[in-house]
């Protein structure tokens, strides 16, 4: 410490503005906040003005309190600083002037700056609070540490706070951090793991400064107070789409040192919208003033986001983003930034309240407004009689039916709680919420304002005010716990890497964005509904002519072959399949399909799931052609792929449904199971013949097909119709339906896609009957038919 005899002085003033300013009461202890970066952006915009607030909310109640701005400037400017700060806080409306004049007097005689960068002034600065504490006869209830610095400075902070400045035995300490929390689940991990060595979890408030603001800080005390209307309401039943919205008309201009490391779903999807996203979808628990029931029921929502795809996403940057990257990090001229300033990204949820229901989140800069809000919107399902010059907003159930939550700004300019008025008069306490006065001519979301019930803030509080108020409250579900931390990167972080080579679509900025960012959906899909807009703008020449995609139909091996590029191709096939299973179920009244794994089928699922809605699954059962030894909840499970990828969107009996026994008494594909066996069984009881309406195969790179791999002892040939067999990868155990079964089938189909296919299919064109060496070889249906379906890349190279 510099000057330790100036400190001691202040220690006295401030022991003195202290005791000045407690009441006669009992006090219940004395709370010291040190506000880490006091000198910074963050601090000066809005933390000293939410620490006036605490003070204004709390003083001459339980507590009493002293604020230690801290900072590695010199205690000269720092003083200078903070002086100028604490002179500009605003008093808000509903605090009497002379009131908060006395208050404000107090507040600056509590507060002051000191210079904090050696563990010695951390030691100092404990025994400072220490002796403030002493001198004014209090109790110490706790300390509360805001860290409002760049993360690579978290840990020594962290270090210095473990080891010298907790407060002694029965009083708490809360350290408050804000984000970048890390840039993908393993960095966020590495961060956790850090600070953990520091701080017990109840220790860290995680600040996501959306969850202060007011209209999100409702979501769920409104869900709580009205759970009578909602409880009919708030499923897959209602409910047509939810729209999670951040738009922002500013640009990452003078910050895109840190905007080119993020973008924007890293700055703001993978934590602002998604913390919405959870407060609106998660189950309400009984008590939503329990902070740990509120959490976990968060968690549990987050384990129900389905996994989302590159398809899941579409991005945009503005045009002027690259040249301001080039110009703030000395870039050159050919430096061009792939990072998306823009996304639109839609997300599912797989539990029974939500399935189905699109959740679109959407963020941008440079966007023509400056608006956010959740919106969710209800199905109509009425038809009204009368003309709709008739209809009367609390009467005509035709008129749209929406609960929006106005997180701010937009036409509106305040938060708000909207309800359709055909829906419910909606319950909000009266102490913070009252309705909004007439605004003749305002109009959103396509309908007038007159058509809801609205609702705004009585007293409008910035987001970090009423989180520092929750951090003194001990509030922890305001704020993000590691394990959420970790299951929002464990959901975003895929989708991240997918899209890390992704071009984003350039977009002028503003209003001349047009419909140009305008998206859309279909199933699991999200895509820009102009496709092509440079092709929109008619040139010289001739118009393009669409391209004519064709298939391309021959022999391979003496079978026939199809040929196409890879959408055709899987397209046809699923033709196929449909075709061949409506044919077995006139025919036999039931289709037996066994299905192989892999990465091929994915396509070919994915389109059976959402293009073939008559295609008799309730007459199908599926078996699978192979399976890895892990347990069917695995990842790498074959029957895992085919679960997510087609199981959960059709409707096959559950009795139709026959996965491989590889997971018997607690262990994997061991002999003495007889998984095998009992495969081979089930499949001679249901199916006639054992002989499979259809068996679809793919071909390996080195000629193995199912799990018959070359060389395999099993399998090949012999009696048995179900094997275990050995993979030259991982997982290296396998169960696989024999060569001598797939031969019985009545068809085989094998899908071969890819270039890494063309050398295997050039070889396996020329050899003979030769299964030791490459089982596909082997692969000739007895009495049946085979058909190759091959791409392009794979047939041609
Ligand atoms: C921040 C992001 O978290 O939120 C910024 O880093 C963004 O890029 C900001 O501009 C938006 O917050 P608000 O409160 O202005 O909506």
């Amino acid at each position: 410490m510099k000057h330790p005899g100036c400190w001691k002085m202040l220690t006295v003033a401030m022991c003195m503005a202290l005791l000045g300013c407690l009441q006669a009461q009992e006090l219940r202890g004395h709370v010291s906040v040190i506000l880490l970066g006091a000198t910074g952006d963050l601090a000066r915009k809005y933390l000293w003005q939410g620490l006036f607030q605490l003070y204004l909310d709390e003083a001459g109640k339980d507590y009493s309190f002293s604020f230690h701005g801290a900072a590695l400037t010199s205690t000269k400017q720092g003083q200078a600083f903070i002086a100028k700060v604490l002179e500009s806080l605003s008093c808000p409306e509903d605090v009497a002037p002379d009131r908060c004049a006395e208050l404000k007097g107090q507040f600056q005689r509590l507060s002051a700056y000191r210079h904090l960068a050696t563990s010695k002034d951390y030691m100092a600065l404990s025994k400072d609070i220490e002796a403030q504490i002493q001198h004014g006869g209090l109790r110490e209830a706790g300390r509360i540490f805001y860290f409002s610095v760049p993360p690579f400075a978290y840990a020594d902070i962290a270090r210095n706070i473990n080891s010298s400045c907790r407060p002694g035995p029965g009083a708490w300490l809360r350290v408050v951090l804000e984000k970048p929390f890390g840039h993908d689940h393993l960095s966020a991990q590495q961060l956790a793991t850090e600070l953990g060595g520091f701080f017990r979890e109840e220790e860290m408030y995680r600040v996501d400064h959306y969850l202060g603001k007011q209209a999100v800080a409702q979501i769920l005390p409104f869900r709580d107070q009205n759970r009578k209307a909602l409880d009919g309401l708030w499923s897959r039943h209602h409910v047509e789409r939810v729209e999670i919205i951040m738009k922002e008309t500013v640009d990452a201009e003078g910050r895109t040192s840190f905007y080119e490391e993020y973008g924007v779903i890293r700055d703001v999807l993978q934590n602002h919208l998604t913390e919405v996203l959870t407060l609106v979808a998660m189950e309400l628990p009984h008590n939503i003033s329990s902070s740990e029931s509120v959490l976990q029921h968060k968690l549990r929502a987050f384990r129900a986001l389905r996994g989302l795809q590159k398809g899941s996403a579409v991005l945009g940057q503005y045009q002027a983003y690259s040249e301001q990257v080039r110009r703030e990090q000395q870039k050159p001229d050919s430096f061009r930034s792939l990072t998306p300033t823009f996304a639109g990204v839609l997300v599912h949820m797989d539990n029974l309240r939500w399935e189905g229901v699109p959740f679109i989140l959407m963020s941008g800069k440079a966007l023509d407004e400056r608006v956010g809000y959740v919106r969710i919107l209800f199905r109509n399902q009425a038809y009204c009689v009368q003309n709709d010059e008739r209809w009367v907003a609390d009467q005509s159930q035709c008129l749209p039916r929406q609960i929006v939550f106005y997180i701010g700004h937009g036409e509106l300019g305040s938060p708000a709680v909207l309800v359709s008025r055909n829906l419910f008069r909606p319950s909000l306490p009266s102490e913070s919420w009252k309705e909004l006065g007439a605004r003749p001519g305002l109009r959103l979301f396509g309908r007038p304002l007159s058509d809801f019930y609205a609702y705004r803030p009585v007293r409008e509080q910035d987001a970090y005010s009423v989180l520092i108020s929750r951090i003194f409250h001990g509030r922890k579900d305001s704020f993000v716990t590691t394990e959420n931390l970790l299951a929002s990167w464990g959901f975003w972080t895929p989708l991240l890497d997918s899209l890390a080579h992704e071009v984003p679509r350039l977009y002028p900025g503003g209003a001349e964005n047009g419909h140009l960012l305008d998206f859309e959906f279909g199933g699991a899909q999200l895509c820009f509904s102009q496709r092509q807009p440079e092709r929109l703008v008619p040139g010289p020449g001739p118009a393009p002519m669409p391209s004519g995609f064709q298939v391309l139909k021959a022999k391979y091996r003496e079978s026939p072959l199809i040929s196409a590029w890879p959408e055709e191709l899987i397209a046809k096939l699923a033709d196929d399949i449909e075709a061949t299973a409506v044919r077995a179920v006139r025919r036999f009244g039931t289709f037996h399909l066994a299905l192989s794994g892999g990465s091929s089928p994915v396509p070919l699922f994915q389109q059976l799931a959402t293009r073939h809605y008559g295609f008799p699954w309730a007459h199908t059962h599926l078996w699978l052609v192979d399976e890895r030894c892990v347990p069917l909840w695995d990842p790498e499970s074959n029957f895992q792929h085919l679960q997510t990828h087609l199981l959960q969107h059709v409707r096959v009996p559950y009795y139709n449904i026959h996965p491989m026994p590889v997971h018997l008494h607690q262990r994997l594909c061991a002999e003495e199971d007889q998984g095998a066996q009992t495969y081979a069984s089930e499949i001679s009881a249901l199916v006639a013949n054992s002989s499979f309406d259809l068996v679809l195969l793919g071909m390996g790179a080195d000629g193995h097909t199912a799990s018959l791999f070359p060389q395999s002892p099993s399998g090949l040939d012999g009696e048995q119709l179900v094997v275990l067999t050995e993979s030259p990868s991982r997982p290296f155990q396998r169960m696989s339906l024999s060569l001598p079964l797939i031969n019985r089938a009545r068809k085989v189909a094998v899908l071969v896609m890819g270039r890494v296919k063309r050398e295997i299919t050039m070889l396996v064109s020329r050899v003979g009957h030769e299964p030791k060496k490459w089982p596909i070889s082997g692969v000739l249906p007895s009495s049946g038919q085979l058909v190759w379906y091959m791409d392009y890349e794979a047939f041609l190279g």
